[in-house]
This record gives C-alpha cells, structure tokens and sequence, in this order.
C-alpha cells in the first residue's frame, strides 16, 4: 500500500485521542432520535478510511450507507461490509444521487475541504428527505485568524476551501434550508507544531520522492516563519504556546451539529 494520507493518519490520531468516541456519542444520539425502528439510509460524505461508515454500519436502526469520496482511492482501508456501498463519481457540488434519498448525511471534517461551501449543501439538503438530518463536524475559526490562517492552510495543504466563523457556518447551513438543531462545541488542540507541519510531507505521498524532499522543507519553512510571525490576536484566539525553540503548540473551536432538512424561505 502506498504511504498513508494526512487524512488517514489524522482520523487515527483523534480515534487515539478518544475524540471520535465523542463524536459517534453526537451522532448515535441524533440517529437514534429519529429512527424509531426505521433501517436508515446514509450518506457518510468525505468517507475517506470508514471510520464513520464502519461504526454506522453495526447500528441496528441503520440499513444502508453509501461511503462517498472524491475517488475511491481514499477510501482504501475501507473494508468490504453488506452495508456499505463505495461510490466516488459527480463531485461535493453534483452528488450522483436522486432527491430525497437519505434519512441523514453525514460530513465530518470535510466541510474545510469544500471550496463552493453554499452549493454543497444545498447539494446536501437536496439529497436529505423533507425532515432529514445533517449531522456536520468540522473546525471554526474567529474571523480574523480566519483571514491570516486560510492563505496558509493553502501552503500546508492542497484541495483546501478553508474554514469559516461560527456565524458564516450557522447562516450557510440556514441558508441552504439545514436548520441546526443541537449543537456540540469542543476543542481540538495541536500539542507539537512539528506535528502540524508534518501534513506537508504527507502531500508528497503520490509525488517522486525527489520532488518531496525539495519541496516540503521549502514550504514547512516559509510555514514555520508565517507562524512566528503572527500578531498577538491570533496568537491569543489560537491560544498559540511558544518555547525557546519556536511554536510548541496552539488549540481551535470545533464543533458537531445536527440540523434538520427544512423548506428553504430564503435569507436577508
Ligand atoms: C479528514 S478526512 C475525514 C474522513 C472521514 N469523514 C472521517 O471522519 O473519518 C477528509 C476526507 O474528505 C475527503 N474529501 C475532500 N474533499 C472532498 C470532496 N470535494 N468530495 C468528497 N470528499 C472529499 C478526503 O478525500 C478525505 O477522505
């Protein structure tokens, strides 16, 4: 198998860190909320290694899950399961799926990776049924570290849209008709800022290596120096920690949503 993703890798570290437990904790709720007996149909978008799959699939209320990615090569730990369907065409902003198809859709860090965020979810809310259910993880950031640090998710990262405030994320998800219904703040924090750069190493797994080891200390560099440099707003909404030898750590907002399908009325 070749080297392992940033994704793949990252959804191991949180797994450790006893993040997902919490999350599933989220969702488990949500799901069986609205099940009453019923076999479920699920989209888990952005499945990547089935992490989410896999556990919807030992649910008893859950019928059926298709895993989506934007290929099918990200979701190659994903093991063969009956209740899981693999399916990679169309893309985040033209699902190959009909209208009304799902009880719940299910993106977890992902959302960051969508660069037409209004399109996907009202790509998301056409394939919920009338009354279905979202359920979103992902990261927020307050808006002026969002403005300094999306430029740099883009020297760290390839096929990054970028983060949005708490306040974009809620008029988003109402603005495509997703009405949020409970809502989970957590915090995620980054204890080694080595750990941070090494997802620029992990962009060079499909790249001849030669290229990777010119590349990456280039671009972990130009990081290191952005970082150091941030204002003292940042630093402290990112609750940044420096030590002798430079950033040791920083910590940001996450957050886990359900919001219901509702009829769209349009925004002011
Ligand atoms: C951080 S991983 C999360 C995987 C999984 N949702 C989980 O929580 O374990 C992000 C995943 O989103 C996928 N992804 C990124 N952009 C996407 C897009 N436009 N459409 C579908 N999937 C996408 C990536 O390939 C990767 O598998």
């Amino acid at each position: 198998m070749p080297d392992r993703t940033h994704g793949e890798k990252r959804m191991e570290e949180l797994a450790r860190k006893g993040i997902h437990g919490r999350v599933l904790a989220f969702y488990d709720r949500c799901i069986r909320d609205m099940s009453a007996g019923a076999d479920l149909a699920i989209l888990d978008l952005g499945a990547g290694s089935g992490h989410v799959s896999l556990w919807l699939a030992a649910q008893d209320c859950v019928g059926s899950v298709v895993a989506y990615d934007k290929a099918l090569k990200y979701m190659r730990e994903l093991p063969k399961h009956p209740k899981i369907e693999k399916r990679s065409q169309g893309s985040n902003t033209a699902l190959p799926f009909g209208s009304d198809e799902f009880d719940v859709v299910i993106c977890r860090y992902v959302f960051h990776h969508f660069e037409q965020k209004a399109e996907s979810l009202r790509e998301v809310r056409r394939v919920l049924k009338p009354g279905g259910l979202l359920l979103l993880s992902d990261a927020v950031l307050p808006d002026h570290s969002k403005s300094v640090l999306n430029p740099l998710l883009h020297v760290r990262e390839q096929n990054i849209g970028g983060y949005l405030t708490y306040h974009e994320t809620l008029r988003a998800l109402e603005d495509a008709g997703l009405c949020p219904v409970l809502w989970r703040p957590y915090t995620y924090s980054y204890e080694s800022f080595a750990k941070y750069l090494e997802a620029v190493d992990d962009e060079f797994t499909d790249t001849a290596q030669d290229v990777g080891r010119l590349v990456a200390p280039v671009l972990k560099a130009k990081l290191r120096r952005a970082w150091a440099a941030l204002d003292a707003r940042v630093r402290t909404e990112m609750r940044v920690e420096s030590g002798d030898r430079g950033i040791k750590g920083f910590s940001y907002d996450m957050f886990d949503v359900a919001c219901r399908a509702v009829p769209v009325t349009g925004s002011d």
